[in-house]
Order: structure tokens, then sequence, then C-alpha cells
């Protein structure tokens, strides 16, 4: 028998979820939103459900909160005041910040999180990059098989985890795609500074950030740092904070905090103490004015 699935929260991770499990089949019942009109263009951009009334989740085996995390710990309020409880369905969110105790304790229902590790820029594009990206979950022991069944339906790779520390945990992610997004941003933009044309920018952004990562997959961060930190260049260093000091303050800045980590890494890599004190003092002087 198909899932019968409903979605709170028509945003973009909700309707990149329905995107998914119409593809795989499930029985999307549909969208429980705050506005019909938003979830209405939900259930048009899915293609399969209905804008649904909150008492429907007690038709669904499964209820998947996909509403932002301020907005979650009401959701489910508001769903338990509204929705009679159906016997072992299963309450699922698809939060970084939570766990499942989130929901509290809701007597017959399973509950558990499923926070899929992409990008949601919106959610067509959100609905493609969740193919083959993690499905990080954790919930009651009965709700396990569930979950796993569920990112199976949603295209995901199943990641069981234990307790962790969510505030790490979607602080790492945060970092990972936020952090890289913001990164490439400057990267671009120093680039720019520097004459390059957007071909080139573009050019050089995309294959010195793939080659990076591709290195620190490969071989883990210490053995894939190169560049002048590594080489204990201190003039370097504070010609690069100079030069982003009078073009693009808020780079200079982030290029100091990143190199600081780059030289905690080539300490580690063995580079010796009188080489990393002249970039260390590079890189906590004031920066001069051009
Ligand atoms: N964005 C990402 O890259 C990403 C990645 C992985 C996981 N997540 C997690 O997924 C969750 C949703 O994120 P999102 O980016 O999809 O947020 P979003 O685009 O802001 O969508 C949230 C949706 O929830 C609706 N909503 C809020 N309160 C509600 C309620 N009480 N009942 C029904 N619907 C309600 C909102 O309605 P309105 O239209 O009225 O605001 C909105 O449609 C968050 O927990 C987030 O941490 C996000």
């Amino acid at each position: 028998m198909a899932l019968r699935i409903v979605i709170v929260g028509p945003g973009r991770v909700g309707t990149a979820c329905g995107i998914r499990l119409r593809q795989n089949g499930a029985d999307l019942l549909g969208f429980v939103g705050r506005h019909a009109e938003r979830t209405a263009a939900a259930v048009r951009t899915v293609g399969a459900g209905a804008v649904l009334p909150p008492a429907a989740v007690a038709r669904a085996h499964v209820v998947l909160f996909a509403v932002a995390d301020p907005d979650l710990a009401a959701a489910i309020a508001a769903m338990r005041e509204m929705a009679p409880v159906r016997r072992c369905s299963l309450w699922v969110h698809t939060s970084g910040r939570y766990d499942h105790s989130v929901f509290g304790d809701l007597g017959e229902r399973r509950v558990g999180c499923l926070h899929p590790v992409a990008p949601f820029a919106d959610a067509v594009s959100g609905a493609a990059a969740m193919v083959g990206a993690p499905g990080v979950y954790c919930g009651e022991p009965r709700a396990l098989r569930l979950l796993h069944r569920l990112c199976e339906l949603l295209d995901l790779q199943p990641v069981p985890v234990g307790a962790l520390d969510r505030g790490l945990y979607h602080a790492a992610c945060a970092l990972a795609a936020n952090g890289l997004t913001a990164l490439w941003d400057i990267v671009e933009r120093a680039f720019a500074a520097a004459g390059l044309d957007s071909s080139a920018t573009q050019l050089l952004a995309r294959e010195l950030m793939q080659r990076a990562m591709a290195e620190c997959a490969a071989r883990g961060a210490v053995a894939a740092l190169s560049g002048p930190v590594r080489r204990g260049d201190a003039a370097t260093v504070a010609l690069h904070r100079q030069r982003l000091h009078g073009a693009l303050p808020a780079a200079e800045q982030a290029y100091t905090g990143l190199m600081q980590v780059a030289l905690e890494l080539s300490r580690r890599a063995g580079l010796p103490a009188a080489a990393a004190e002249p970039v260390a003092r590079a890189l906590a002087d004031i920066v001069p004015p051009r």
C-alpha cells in the first residue's frame, strides 16, 4: 500500500519533498499551510495533492513538517490541537536545528526528524539537489524503519544518527552550504575588482574551489592545504590583507579569519614556529591604509 503523506508547510523544502514523493509514487494527500494561495501554489508546482485543512493530518500515515525553525513548535502545537490521534502514524520534521524531542510526547504517534542535507534555494532546484543527498534521520526506535523508507521515497541517502549537539551540527551544515556560497561571492568580487572579466572570474572561482574541495575530500584538510600561509610567506599575506581592505573590506575580514584557521592547519602540517610566527603577526596587525 502506498504511504499516505501530508506535508505541513508549503515552502521551499515542503514543496521540494512533494515533488520527490510524487515522482516516487507516494500517495501525497496534499499540503497544510497558513495561507490558501501560497498553499495552492505548492499544489500546482507539485502537480498532486490538495490544499488541506489541519484535520486532514488524521488520515495520513506520515505527517511531514517543513516549517521554518522559529515556527516549528507552534505548528506542532496547532496540529496537535486540531487533529485527532491516528494510531501509529509518524510525525516527522525536516529541521536541522531540532531533534525529535521538539514533538514532546505524542502518545500513539511515532516521532522522528529527517534533515535533507542539501541547499534549497527554491523548491524546484531543491527537489533536484535532493537526489542522492544525505537524509540525516533520528527518532524513536519504533520510527526508524519508516524514516529509512521515507528517505528512499525522497531519493535521499539514509544516514541514521544518534543524539547530536544539534546547534553544532546545524552550524556545520550552515558553514558548508551558506559559508561556501558567501565565500564564492567574495571570491568572484575580488577577481572582478582585480580586473578579470565575468567569464574568467566564473571559471577561476569554479575550478579553484572545486579542485580544493576534491583535494580535501581525497586527502584531508591538513594535507590539502597550499598557498602563502602554508609556505610561511608573511609578506604576501600582508599584501593580500592590504589590497582586500582597500577594495572589499568585508572580504578582508573573511580572509583574515579563514587564514587564521589555515595557519593552525599549517602548524599541524609541520610549518616550523619560526616561519609561522611572522604569518601570525601579519594576520594580527592593524591593516595600514592604502
Ligand atoms: N532551506 C534549506 O536549505 C533547508 C535545508 C534543509 C532543511 N531545511 C529545514 O526545512 C524547514 C523548512 O525550511 P524552508 O526553507 O522550506 O522554509 P520556508 O520556505 O520559509 O517554508 C516554510 C513554510 O512553512 C509555512 N508555515 C509556517 N508556520 C506554519 C504553520 N503553523 N502551519 C502550516 N504552515 C506553516 C510557511 O508559510 P507562510 O507561507 O505563511 O510563511 C512556509 O510556507 C526548516 O526547518 C529548515 O531548517 C531547510
